[in-house]
């Protein structure tokens, strides 16, 4: 029998540049439910979002889904689907990295929502900056 808490957990986000602290993020929630769902940001959403991507959306959700401890990938098109997605999906869980804390606690009447701590020093963001102004040359 499962000793995970939860069954289904949903979190939502870009996965530009897939990175280690994405993939920690994701492991943590692997721990905490038996199916992790993940919605990905499209890209017009993004546009919307005046965010502009580097990897399109269809290749950061090929990459995510690629995952083991990811059960399915959606789409997110916009900030009002969570509600029915939690609803839609049957999610127990809504998991977010500790930036976005308080942001969604509405989510609250309909599942348990937690904020992780962020993996420290490296997001999406200070990659693109490193790559445009390299500080130093590690590898
Ligand atoms: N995340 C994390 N640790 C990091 C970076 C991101 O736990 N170092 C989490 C975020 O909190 C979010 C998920 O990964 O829940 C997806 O984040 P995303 O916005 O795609 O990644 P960032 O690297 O933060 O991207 P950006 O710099 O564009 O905001």
């Amino acid at each position: 029998m499962s000793e995970k808490k939860y069954k289904r957990a949903i979190t939502y986000g870009t996965y530009d540049l897939f990175h280690i602290g994405h993939l920690r993020l994701l492991k943590r929630i692997a721990n905490l439910a038996e199916e992790v769902y993940v919605a990905v940001s499209s890209d017009e959403f993004n546009a919307l979002k005046g965010k502009k991507c580097i990897v399109p959306f269809e290749n950061r959700k090929e990459i995510v889904e690629a995952l083991r401890m990811v059960t399915k990938v959606i789409r997110e098109d916009n900030w009002e689907q969570k509600i029915s997605d939690v609803q839609k999906y049957g999610c127990d869980l809504f998991v977010m990295g500790s930036d976005w804390t308080g942001k969604f606690d509405f989510l609250k009447d309909y599942c348990d929502v937690i904020y992780l701590p962020r993996t420290e020093g490296v997001s999406t963001t200070e990659i693109k900056q490193d790559i445009k102004s390299p500080k130093g040359s590690s590898c």
